[in-house]
């Protein structure tokens, strides 16, 4: 029940979060881009992606592969497609963050991970699993992942 609830809930709050950090994530989301393949493609894992609440400071083209245990957030996340037409939606893998195998070594560029390891009982587990779907195992992204923590106010 919770979680078929939860998604409505969290549109409504995503709603308000997302003004007062508006100016906050495109900051974080502007350097994107130097993280991308050589090829100059950006594949980007969002891990607990929600209602896809992120969608909207992405770059252009960027390959979006969503993440979340909850498969009741689908049908908000593709609500969420539509309206960013800019990214480029590869697929929803329901996982927890804990396990996500269907997701290969190496594939990814980027993850991002938003309002989620604060309240997950494994964070050690979910961010092996980040090292080891990221390109590279992660080394130049975790730096960067450390750089860009940030706390809302
Ligand atoms: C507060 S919401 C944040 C959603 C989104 N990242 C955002 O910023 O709007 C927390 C999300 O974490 C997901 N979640 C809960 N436990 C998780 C786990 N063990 N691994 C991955 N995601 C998890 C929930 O399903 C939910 O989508």
């Amino acid at each position: 029940m919770c979680k078929r609830c939860f998604p409505f809930l969290l549109v409504r709050l995503t709603s308000v979060y997302n003004k007062q950090m508006a100016s906050t994530k495109r900051g974080l989301f502007s350097s994107l881009q130097e993280l991308g393949s050589p090829s100059g493609k950006l594949c980007l894992l969002e891990l607990s992606c929600g209602t896809g609440a992120n969608f909207k400071f992405y770059l252009p083209g960027c390959r979006v592969t969503c993440v979340d245990p909850n498969p009741n957030f689908e049908k908000f996340l593709i609500k969420s497609i539509a309206e960013n037409r800019h990214v480029q939606f590869e697929r929803f893998v329901v996982a927890a963050g804990e396990n996500m195998h269907p997701v290969a070594d190496g594939s990814m560029d980027v993850v991002v991970c938003t309002l989620v390891l604060c309240s997950v009982e494994n964070q050690e587990r979910i961010l092996q699993e980040v090292r080891r779907v990221l390109r590279g195992g992660g080394k130049e992204e975790s730096d960067f992942l450390k750089l860009r923590m940030v706390h809302p106010p």
